[in-house]
């Protein structure tokens, strides 16, 4: 992959009108609300993947979620067993329909009611708190484009299902995109869809802004680093002081490229008429380990990537851009996931080992108590010595109500695969929007004093 440039004449092309289009975006955007849309309570989420085969219980699950504040999930199917488990606990959760199930709701409202019936409607009155509906992941960035046409369908008829059960105030639809459904993002305040996905967007925003959702991307700065060290400096990335980047249009100073990322979402967004539809993040992360070649992916830069991205979170600010409307994202992943395919980085984005300790410290309680709490298991007290793995699964309140089996509960290893695969691409706009931002510096200062 190579970063893309820009010409010279176009860098001054767009220099010469610089302070007028920023006005207007910010005028576009300026009166913003904060949206109830797949709301959570706090702004730090977290991706509950699955893809492994060794996790521990769902009930354990949610020990571990509420002893590390972790209150707003994401998972990548409806399983049953993580739905009962969450029953009458403070924890929110967002349910997901993979793309293998668009055609299908796409083309029948009965089966897209059926659904929405066994895996959102059953469970709300017995207690489980499901805010939102993710349908389809990563869709429009894709190459299948029978899934893009039946994007919309699958969406609608959702969303009908729900209102037509009278849950659509409390449970929001929306599908996660990748990174690369932006085209130009340089610098932020320009940023535009692709021509590939621009098509699509248009429809997708009118849904959104229609049914008070949210807009959901996957933001990964770790691509950027990646994709271009010598480039983009780690601690811009990591959150960690820097000088940071100025955006040559409004003049707005960003400190870290995952704020920067954000509000070229809003941009594009804005530039497409849609500047109310709230931006948040359905995935951002940073792998502990990786291969040779990915390049930043260890303990001490996930750790701080991760602990300084939890700070930011919680202190509910917002962006250079969206000042008044507090950053939310859900961070990749909970636990590291053994199954996943691909590079050594896929298997290494979780906070927490399979053994629920964490991966690294970020001052979150995990699992030991619980942990510690439980009766010794068999292969101890045979007295043999073994070190032979000790379960330690607390058996589960026995919640699992056969009838409410879904469909995704008998494809779960399908339907759970969480969208990191294209994450790799995400982040080369972002290459070349640091690229030309260095370039452009200079030029900066001559602007602010002619305007
Ligand atoms: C943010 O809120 C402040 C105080 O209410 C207001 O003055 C400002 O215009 C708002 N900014 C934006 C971008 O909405
Ligand atoms: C579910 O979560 C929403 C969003 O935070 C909250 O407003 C609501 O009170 C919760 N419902 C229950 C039953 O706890
Ligand atoms: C969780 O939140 C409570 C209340 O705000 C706080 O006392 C506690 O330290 C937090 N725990 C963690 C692990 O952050
Ligand atoms: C959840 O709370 C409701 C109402 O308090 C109660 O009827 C129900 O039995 C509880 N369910 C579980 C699984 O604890
Ligand atoms: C889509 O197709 C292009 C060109 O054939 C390829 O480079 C790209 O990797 C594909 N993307 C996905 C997500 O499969
Ligand atoms: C004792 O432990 C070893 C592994 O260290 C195991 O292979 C063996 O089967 C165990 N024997 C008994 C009787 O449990
Ligand atoms: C599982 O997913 C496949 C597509 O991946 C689909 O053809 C099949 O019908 C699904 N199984 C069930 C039980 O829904
Ligand atoms: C997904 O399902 C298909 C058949 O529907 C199967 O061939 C494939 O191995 C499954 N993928 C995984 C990761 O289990």
């Amino acid at each position: 992959m190579e970063a893309k440039t820009r010409p010279k004449s176009e860098l001054d092309f767009r220099t010469g009108m610089t302070f007028r289009w920023a006005f207007i975006l910010l005028l576009s955007v300026s009166s913003l609300q904060s949206t109830e849309s797949l709301s959570v309570t706090g702004t730090v989420g977290i991706n509950y993947g699955q893809i492994a085969n060794n996790l521990p219980s769902p009930s354990e699950v949610v020990e571990l979620l509420q002893s590390s504040n972790l209150t707003n999930v994401r998972i990548y199917d409806a399983n049953p067993a993580i739905l009962n488990a969450l029953r009458n606990t403070s924890v929110e959760i967002v349910v997901s329909l993979g793309n293998e199930y668009v055609a299908t709701m796409s083309a029948r409202s009965d089966k897209a009611r059926q659904w929405v019936k066994k895996n959102v409607a059953a469970y709300i009155p017995a207690g489980t708190n499901i805010t939102g509906v993710l349908v389809g992941n990563e869709v429009y960035s894709g190459n299948d484009t029978v899934l893009k046409e039946n994007l919309m369908g699958a969406l609608k008829n959702i969303h009908s299902a729900l209102v037509s059960l009278g849950l659509d105030k409390s449970v929001k639809v929306s599908t996660a995109h990748s990174f690369e459904v932006f085209g130009s993002s340089f610098p932020p305040s320009s940023c535009v869809f692709s021509d590939k996905t621009v098509a699509y967007m248009k429809q997708l925003l009118d849904f959104l802004s229609a049914t008070h959702a949210t807009f959901l991307v996957n933001v990964y700065p770790y691509f950027a680093y990646k994709g271009d060290t010598t480039n983009v400096p780690l601690n811009y990335a990591l959150f960690r002081p820097s000088d940071g980047v100025v955006d040559s249009k409004n003049n707005l100073h960003y400190d870290n490229l995952f704020y920067a990322q954000i509000d070229a979402a809003y941009a594009a967004l804005a530039a497409l008429g849609y500047g109310k539809v709230e931006v948040r993040v359905s995935e951002t992360g940073w792998p502990s380990k990786g291969d040779d070649d990915e390049v930043g992916a260890t303990p001490d830069n996930a750790k701080t990537y991760n602990g300084n991205l939890l700070e930011r979170l919680r202190k509910k600010e917002g962006t250079p851009l969206q000042p008044n409307v507090s950053v939310q994202a859900f961070i990749f992943a909970l636990f590291n996931e053994n199954m996943k395919p691909g590079p050594t980085s896929e298997r290494n984005y979780g906070l927490f080992k399979p053994d629920g300790t964490e991966t690294y410290d970020l001052g979150l309680k995990g699992l030991k108590r619980i942990v510690s709490s439980l009766s010794p298991p068999p292969s101890v007290s045979t007295g043999n010595g073994s070190k032979s793995t000790p379960t330690t699964t607390i058996t589960p309140p026995s919640t699992t109500t056969p009838t409410m089996a879904t469909d995704a509960s008998t494809n779960s290893t399908n339907s759970s695969s969480d969208s990191s695969s294209a994450k790799g691409m995400h982040s080369l706009v972002f290459v070349s929007f640091y690229l030309q931002v260095l370039a452009l510096s200079s030029l900066v200062s001559v602007v602010i004093l002619e305007h």
